[in-house]
Order: structure tokens, then sequence, then C-alpha cells
């Protein structure tokens, strides 16, 4: 692989004077029964970094005291909203935001999984592999509750590549906020792998939530907008679980370049990867403004803090191994099969049968499922079972997991 370091791209677009007319902002929509499964989960990706971009840059300016700093962060704000429209114009009109929903949660299965495959700090790795057997599970629900609604079979939507059956079952997804905090890393001994996976995961992970927030109430029936409101709360879990894992001890300014330089490898890695040759060309030329605004930000850091951007990249800035989408089947197989039973007790995992009914889990699980027969998760599969005499699935081979295994019930004692 060619060794790419953003910080020394020569064809960089600078920040100052390049905004795009209206005309620019609006790309042409991908065909929905033609695109790849992955085309859509990087448009997803990537619209969700540019919110991150754009929130982190609020915030950043709201905490900041100087004025001067203040304008250039509004300046590369400005750059990274126009970023997000062009790529939120991507997505068809007549895609429905359930049909939406489901490549939302195969990016959460598939990117996890493949962060998970490839990261070397354990600590990250088992906050992705618990989460994925979660994401997994919505995907589950989400499929039932398409095809009852909507008629529609998320097999089309995902394909071959992920798997569509029960994972550690939502109703057990409920946990104590106290349980969700991990120890963060430490940017001087992570290795950037590690860095880019809580950066981009957290970004991910943080759209989902923000998606279900917003269009969960637009939902058309009773039933549906339970169900975005159950997951909605699990996604704050996710995003909490993962925004913890980041260094605490960043600085606003150092914190900034982080964000350019995961805005850069998330752009040139959906560039190499990406098979529709028009939104290829688009993901090339927003990774040559992201350098832009990479360099825009290291040379604030220079000036407001007096660091070079080296300081941030101990084993040097070149591009770590590229995020290539592709399926997961049997690693996510082997996380159900070896951890789907197990819950959080602080920063630790543990298998739930070794918790006390007083646990801070037990406690709020129970307390939220007051009354789990009327659980929305479960709801949908019931009621899916009931109107087509077992539940919507796509299996390669028999469920790894016993208890998972029915079509004919949903099981809504398991893993908690
Ligand atoms: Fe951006
Ligand atoms: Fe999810
Ligand atoms: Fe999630
Ligand atoms: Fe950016």
């Amino acid at each position: 692989m060619k060794k790419v370091n953003p910080f020394e791209e020569k064809d960089y677009i600078p920040v100052d004077g390049t905004f795009k007319n209206w005309q620019e902002l609006n790309s042409k929509p991908y065909d929905k029964r033609k695109a790849s499964p992955y085309t859509k989960t990087r448009v997803i990706l990537m619209n969700g970094t540019e919110f991150e971009s754009n929130w982190f840059l609020h915030q950043f300016s709201r905490n900041c005291n100087n004025n001067d700093l203040r304008r250039e962060i509004a300046n590369v704000r400005r750059h990274e909203q126009q970023q997000q429209k062009q790529i939120a114009s991507l997505k068809p009109l007549d895609e429905s935001n359930l049909e939406t929903t489901i490549s939302y949660e195969q990016l959460a299965v598939d990117l996890t999984a493949i962060l998970a495959r490839h990261v070397n700090d354990q600590n990250v790795r088992n906050t992705l592999n618990f989460a994925l057997l979660e994401d997994f599970d919505h995907l589950y629900r989400y499929a039932n509750l398409l095809k009852m609604e909507e008629g529609e079979d998320a097999y089309d939507i995902t394909k071959e590549y992920t798997e569509i059956m029960p994972g550690r079952p939502t109703i057990a997804h409920h946990r104590h906020p106290f349980d969700a905090i991990n120890n963060f890393m430490n940017k001087e001994t992570a290795d950037l792998y590690t860095k880019l996976a809580a950066h981009i995961i957290t970004g991910a992970e943080q759209q989902t939530m923000n998606y279900y927030m917003n269009i969960g109430n637009l939902h058309p029936t009773e039933l549906g907008r339970k169900l975005y409101s159950e997951i909605a709360m699990v996604e704050e879990q996710h995003v909490t679980e993962y925004g913890s894992l980041l260094d605490a001890n960043c600085s606003w300014l150092e914190n900034w370049v982080m964000h350019e330089y995961t805005e850069s490898y998330l752009y040139y890695s959906c560039y190499s990867d990406e098979t529709d040759p028009y939104i290829k060309e688009i993901y090339h030329t927003l990774y040559l403004e992201e350098c832009g605004h990479l360099r825009k930000a290291a040379e604030m850091l220079q000036k407001f803090e007096g660091k070079t951007w080296n300081c941030l990249f101990p084993q040097g800035a070149e591009f770590p191994e590229l995020i290539k989408f592709e399926g997961n089947v049997e690693y996510v197989r082997d996380v159900i099969k070896n951890t789907v039973t197990m819950t959080r007790d602080r920063e630790n995992y543990i298998e739930v049968g070794k918790l006390s009914e007083k646990s801070d889990f037990k406690k709020y699980n129970k307390q939220v499922n007051k009354n789990e027969t009327k659980e929305a998760g479960h709801v949908v599969i019931e009621d899916y079972i009931k109107r087509y005499d077992e539940d919507y699935r796509y299996e390669v081979n028999e469920h790894p997991c016993e208890e998972l295994r029915s079509r004919k019930e949903d099981n809504i004692h398991f893993a908690r």
C-alpha cells in the first residue's frame, strides 16, 4: 500500500476562499435498488462524521475565549457544513426512513466488526465486540418491522454480507448509566489505529443516536415509534461507552487536529473502497478538502499552544490500514458464541448470571422493563410471528446459540 500522510498532501484544497455554490452542494442521489449495501453505509458514515465535526467545532467555539480563533473555527465549520450537505443529498428520495435505518444498523455491525478485528488495544476491542452484538440485534428487530409495515425485505438492502437474526436481545441491553463508562486511552501511548477506531465509531454511533432521536416520533405507527424510542436509548449507551474511550486529557486544539485527521483518513478510505465512480470522485475531493482543514487546525495548534502536529503522532502520521467494507459473518457468529450472555459491571464485562439481584444492571433493567411482555423489541417479533407464523431472518447456518434458535418464539429471559 502506498504510504499517505495527509499533512504532506500536495493537492490539498485550502480553506480560505473556497466556498461552494448551491448547485455544488446538491449531489446526484444513488439508485437504492442498484447501489451496493456498502455504498449506502459509507454515505451514512461520512454524514455522521460531518455531524460530529460540526458539533465538535460548535462546542469548541462556545468554550473558547479568543475571537480570532473563533473566526477560524467558524470558517472551517462552514466548510464542514457544506460537505455534510453534499454527502446527505446522496440519499435518494424514495428510500424510506426505515429502509435507511436498516443500513444504519448494517453499518454499525460491519464497521464495528472490522474495527474490532484490526485494533490491537484490548480495552477498545472489548468495547467494540460488546456493542456489536446489540446493533446486530437491532438490525433483526427493525428488519421484522420493515417487512411487516412496508412489505420490504431487509435482505434486499443488506444482501449476503450481514446475517439478520437475534444477537444479544434488545431487552437485555438496558444497563445503568454507571456501567457505561470506560477507561480512556492515553494519546502518548495509544497507537494511531486505536485512536482512529475510537473517533470513528463514536461519530458513527452518535449519528445513529441522533437519527433515531429525530426520526423516531415521525414514524407513522405506534409500535415503530416505541421501537425507535427503545433503541435510541441503547444508542445513548453506545455513544457513552465509545466516547469515554477517547483521551480526556487532550486540549481542544489537539482534539481538533485529531478530528480533521480522522476525517481525512475516512474520506481516503471511502475513496479507495467506493465502487460507484461518481461517489468515489466526491470522496476524493472531500479528502483533499480535509487535508486543507487539517493544515489549518495544525497551524492553530502551533499558533495558540506552540505545539507542532507531530506531538500527536509519535509513531508518524501515515495512514494505518484503511477501512475496507466487507461481510463479517463468521466473526460475528464467533462473538455471539463466546460473549452473548455478558453484561457490564462498571468498567468490566461479566457473565450476567454472576450478578446479584441487587446489582445496578439488574435493578435498572427491571425498572425500565417493568412490563416485559410490552417491551417494543419483543412485541415487534411477537406480532410478526402471529402474522407470518415465523420471524423474519437471514441465516447462513443454524443460529450459534440454542436459546435464540426458535423462529416461533422470542426469548425475553435470555442474557438478563
Ligand atoms: Fe468534513
Ligand atoms: Fe443499533
Ligand atoms: Fe449502536
Ligand atoms: Fe474537516
